[in-house]
């Protein structure tokens, strides 16, 4: 009897998503921007289940667009605080394959198992970051991580030249 394969196969359309944002950010104002982009990147990717993008204001990361099936009850967090805050404060991306095993995890959805947290770096400083939360255990690998840089550096240049 043939086995099933038991690999997940993710559906990966990171060029056809950087051209689009790319298109985005060229022609649309910052608030709309942010907003086309993350429901860019969740429907491009098939293991992204919720999308956000947080700015950094004072001490505070302020969610500015997301696309997902329910609204986040963190829409500001402490720097320092959760994946975000520690992503901010690092300034490196984090992934966490298993959510519940890391302390630091604020819980937002109940389906949610791994996460992904890139910064949006300015010249100096950390000017935000996208966040990322997959239903799926283990769901970001270095393809993600490399995509979700190259992104960030995009939105990068729109922030600053707001
Ligand atoms: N899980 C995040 C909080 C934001 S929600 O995922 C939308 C964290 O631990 O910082």
């Amino acid at each position: 009897m043939l086995k099933q394969a038991s690999t997940t196969i993710h559906v990966h359309k990171p060029e056809k998503a950087i051209s689009q944002i790319e298109a985005v950010l060229s022609r649309q104002n910052i608030e709309s921007a942010l907003e086309i982009s993350v429901k860019i990147l969740r429907q491009s990717f098939d293991h992204y289940d919720w999308v956000g993008i947080y700015l950094v204001k004072g001490e505070m990361l302020e969610l500015a667009a997301y696309d997902g099936e329910s609204e986040t009850e963190h829409v500001r967090i402490p720097i320092g605080q959760g994946i975000c805050g520690a992503a901010a404060r690092e300034g490196h991306t984090i992934l966490v394959p298993d959510v519940n095993k890391d302390p630091r995890y604020l819980a937002c959805f109940a389906s949610t198992r791994s996460e992904i947290v890139i910064p949006i770096f300015g010249k100096d400083t950390v000017l935000g970051e996208i966040d990322i939360d997959s239903d799926k255990p283990s769901a970001f690998d270095d393809e993600d991580q490399e995509t979700l840089e190259g992104v960030a550096r995009m939105l990068a240049h729109k922030i600053e030249s707001k």
